[in-house]
């Protein structure tokens, strides 16, 4: 019997996450992102983190074959970046401060940490890909995170 995924969903929604604008080239040389909370770490020695990717998603095969990719991790702040990215546009870097990182990928300014990755692998996973990447630079500053939990933005309280 397989689990009803209202069900699934009800559990994995009380998982707290943090927010993230996965970025990337694609094979046009344009800066693309999404916004991802299926992301975390997986091993210190190498740096691995991993992130799971809807297969539906129009930057899907961007990330599966792009050698790097960066992890720019939200501040309270950003709420309006996380739903920029969270839908397809043209103009989706319009209007928000970002540069490009020592790997060419786009970091977005005023995040609370990023990550530069080179892709290590893709593994298929029932709609998604599970894609592993290997921190090649980092950074943080101190603010406070933005949440993702219950199918909705929030906020630490303490
Ligand atoms: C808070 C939040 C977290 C998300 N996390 C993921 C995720 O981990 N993996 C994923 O594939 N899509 C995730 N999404 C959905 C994608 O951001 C969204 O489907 C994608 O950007 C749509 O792109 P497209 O319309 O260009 O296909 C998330 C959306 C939101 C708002």
């Amino acid at each position: 019997m397989s689990l009803d995924p209202d069900a699934f969903r009800a559990v994995m929604g009380r998982f707290a996450s943090g927010v993230s604008i996965v970025t990337a080239t694609d094979d046009a040389g344009r800066d693309r992102g999404m916004t991802v909370s299926a992301f975390a770490s997986v091993s210190l020695h190498p740096p691995l983190v991993v992130m799971c990717i809807d297969q539906t998603a129009s930057m899907h095969d961007t990330l599966t074959s792009a050698q790097y990719f960066a992890v720019n991790i939200l501040a309270s702040t950003q709420e309006p970046i996380a739903r920029r990215f969270a839908s397809t546009g043209a103009q989706q870097f319009e209007g928000i401060g970002y540069r490009t990182g020592e790997n060419g990928v786009p970091v977005l300014n005023d995040v609370l940490a990023f990550v530069e990755c080179k892709r290590v692998s893709s593994t298929t996973a029932g709609d998604h890909t599970i894609i592993v990447g290997e921190t090649v630079a980092a950074s943080v500053r101190d603010a406070r995170p933005l949440l993702y939990y219950r199918g909705g933005f929030a906020q630490l309280e303490r």
